[in-house]
């Protein structure tokens, strides 16, 4: 049974898209008001491996901030708060990066993706050691399962390798070992490409906060079936980017299952199924853009809800780092 879950995300770049929503935080929502304590944070040191303008990054913290709790996050609930106000992560990061090798470390994903395309002399060492900061995040708070997309699964993979070395130095009650939580039909929602997965940083996303122009845009420049020329030709749904987004997104069963059923008769053309995946989105977002506008103008809430939140999670992050100091030898006193 799940007591304590965590997450967090990177504030790298625009608001949050659809796939971020129901990859992630969807699941984050429900937990929240399922089980006993669960910790949402904004991984601002995290977007420093990429955002180095000062203005740029405050905005994208702030728009993260909104988004999330536009999305449900309720401070009430659960503890919410920004990385960079808990000083008890960086601690631990650098405590931590002595118990994983240099190897492990050239296999993680982020890194190899970005060696892919960069030489290293352009990858920061911040990038590098992302992952290490990552666990660092998890582990002090002692979380039983951490909720994320699937592409996360190897840094939870990596928090659990280094929690485990430390474990077997130091004492098996130590550092708790998280489970990833990641839902096996949303864990990766695929892009408006209909090839990889949706990301802002592939430029794939339908966003959720937009303006309705933008998502108009994004949505209509969705892929569909390839094979399909003109809108009299049987298509395919099984698999088609609109049509997963119809699933995810419609309310209204009767109009999806009529969509499909004259697109795969060729009855159908493809801006009729956009128009209605527009119309659906904006209806299923509605109530959350409406709360965004409202917390949009109360900046004296935010700053409470973070001052709150950032409070709360020291309190559980240094009787972690305590716990840790203790054991390695780092005591404050000589006896
Ligand atoms: P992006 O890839 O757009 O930069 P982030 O890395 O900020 O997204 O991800 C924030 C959260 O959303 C993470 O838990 C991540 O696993 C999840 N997520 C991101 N993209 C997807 C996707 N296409 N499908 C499912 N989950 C996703
Ligand atoms: N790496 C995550 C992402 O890019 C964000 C993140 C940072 C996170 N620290 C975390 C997620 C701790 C879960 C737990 O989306």
């Amino acid at each position: 049974m799940i007591k304590r879950a965590l997450s967090g995300i990177t504030p790298s770049g625009s608001n949050l898209h659809i796939g971020n929503y129901f990859g992630a935080v969807k699941q984050q929502i429900e937990l929240q008001n399922s089980i006993d304590q669960t910790l949402y944070f904004v991984a601002d040191l995290h977007a420093l491996t990429t955002v180095h303008d000062k203005e740029q990054l405050q905005n994208n913290i702030r728009n993260v901030v909104l988004d999330y709790l536009a999305l449900g996050v309720d401070p009430e609930k659960s503890i919410f708060f920004r990385q960079s106000d808990v000083p008890q992560h960086c601690e631990l990061s650098v405590i931590l990066a002595n118990y994983i090798s240099f190897s492990h470390m050239q296999r993680m994903h982020a890194y190899k993706d970005k060696l892919a395309n960069d030489s290293e002399a352009d990858i920061n060492m911040g990038l590098f050691n992302y992952p290490i900061l990552m666990a660092a995040d998890i582990l002090l708070y002692q979380p039983d399962g951490v909720p994320v997309g699937e592409d996360q699964k190897q840094h939870v993979e990596l928090t659990r390798d280094i929690a485990q070395n430390f474990n077997k130095r130091y004492g098996s009650e130590i550092l708790k070992l998280p489970e990833p939580l990641i839902s096996k039909t949303l864990g990766k929602i695929i892009g408006t490409d209909g090839v990889r997965k949706m990301s802002k940083s592939l430029g794939n996303v339908i966003g959720i906060f937009d303006s309705e122009e933008i998502i108009r845009k994004q949505i209509f420049s969705c892929f569909t079936d390839p094979n399909r020329i003109k809108a009299t030709d049987p298509g395919k749904v099984e698999g088609n980017p609109v049509f997963i987004f119809h699933d995810l997104l419609n309310q209204n069963q009767e109009e999806v299952d009529d969509l499909k059923a004259r697109y795969i008769k060729g009855s159908v053309g493809d801006v009729e199924v956009k128009e209605k995946l527009l119309k659906a989105h904006l209806t299923y977002f509605q109530p959350f853009r409406e709360k965004r506008k409202e917390l949009e103008k109360n900046n004296k809430l935010l700053e409470n809800i973070l001052r709150q939140g950032a409070q709360r999670a020291q309190n559980l992050a240094s009787e972690t780092l305590n716990k840790v100091e203790e054991a390695i030898g780092l005591t404050k006193v000589f006896n």
